[in-house]
């Protein structure tokens, strides 16, 4: 893809950022320039996402991070300030699906929605207070907040209740904290992403005993997302470009919503 940015004076912190999108991300941000915070509970990947960084001479670290608990979450913020002075951009992307086989919802545990609210949901929700609170701090304008949600924050999935439910819940929360500090020069943004070639849907196909193919019927286009045109719509949700879009919520799905 021959988009190109320059985000030389920006610090982003990519919360998920050992796999998938959140790699993807991580990558393209450091090759426009950004010094880029890669944090998440994943060490071993997250830190050969800032190896190959680094290698290339973009500007990376580290930071452990279980958005599950709040003071890992206010902790890889600070991290960031401390490593790399402020904080410009979040790409909030981490998400669990939850059991993905054979789920009643009658008959489902509250172990496994508990652990989708906390991860899609409750750990978003100290990520973005987190963040916002820093950027207060730091004063101006120019920052941006990318919730990554999912199309089935728009619609729901039989089986799947607890995804849906917490990426229902994280585009609500996007309109309203959008809104809140849409005068205040931070734009807060939701994506919603259609199928995507990434572990979190080959883990799926695991689960249910399919073999991995990238070609699909859900999506007009034949073939899943790739991560890249994920991390492409998350950057340009950071660049200037996007400037007047703010506690919206951009799908990129290859066309799966204009047919359902
Ligand atoms: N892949 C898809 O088809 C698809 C579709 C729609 C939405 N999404 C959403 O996109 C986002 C990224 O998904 P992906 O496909 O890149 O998945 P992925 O599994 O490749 O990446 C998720 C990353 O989050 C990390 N992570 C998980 N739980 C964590 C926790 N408690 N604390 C810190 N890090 C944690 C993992 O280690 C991993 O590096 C998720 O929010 C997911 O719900 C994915």
């Amino acid at each position: 893809m021959n988009v190109k940015y320059d985000f030389s004076e920006k610090v982003a912190l990519v919360v998920g950022g050992g796999s998938g999108m959140g790699r993807e991300t991580s990558l393209l941000l450091a090759s426009s320039h950004a010094r880029v915070m890669v944090a998440d509970f994943n060490k071993e990947a997250a830190e050969e996402v800032i190896r190959i960084i680094n290698n290339n001479g973009g500007k990376a670290s580290y930071v452990y991070c279980d958005i599950r608990n709040k003071e890992s979450v206010f902790n890889c913020v600070q991290a960031t300030v401390d490593t790399f002075g402020r904080i410009d951009y979040g790409a909030n992307v981490v998400g669990i699906a939850g059991k993905t086989a054979g789920v009643i919802f009658h008959e489902a545990d509250d172990k496994d929605f508990e652990n989708v609210m906390d991860t899609n949901v409750t750990g978003h929700r100290w990520l973005m207070q987190a963040e916002i609170s820093q950027m207060k701090k730091q004063g101006g304008e120019g920052y941006s907040i990318v919730e990554v949600a999912s199309v089935q924050g728009l619609i729901g999935q039989i089986g799947a209740h607890q995804y849906s439910t917490s990426k229902h819940a994280i585009l609500g929360m996007v309109k309203s904290v959008g809104a809140e500090y849409a005068s205040q020069g931070i734009r807060v943004n939701g994506i919603a992403p259609g199928t995507t070639a990434t572990g979190f849907v080959k883990n799926a196909f695991k689960e249910n005993g399919w073999e991995f193919t990238n070609k699909t019927d859900r999506l007009p286009r034949g073939t899943m997302l790739e991560p890249e045109e994920l991390a492409q719509a998350i950057v340009w949700l950071f660049s200037d470009g996007s400037s007047g879009v703010c506690a919206s919520t951009v799908t990129v799905d290859g066309g799966m919503m204009a047919v359902k």
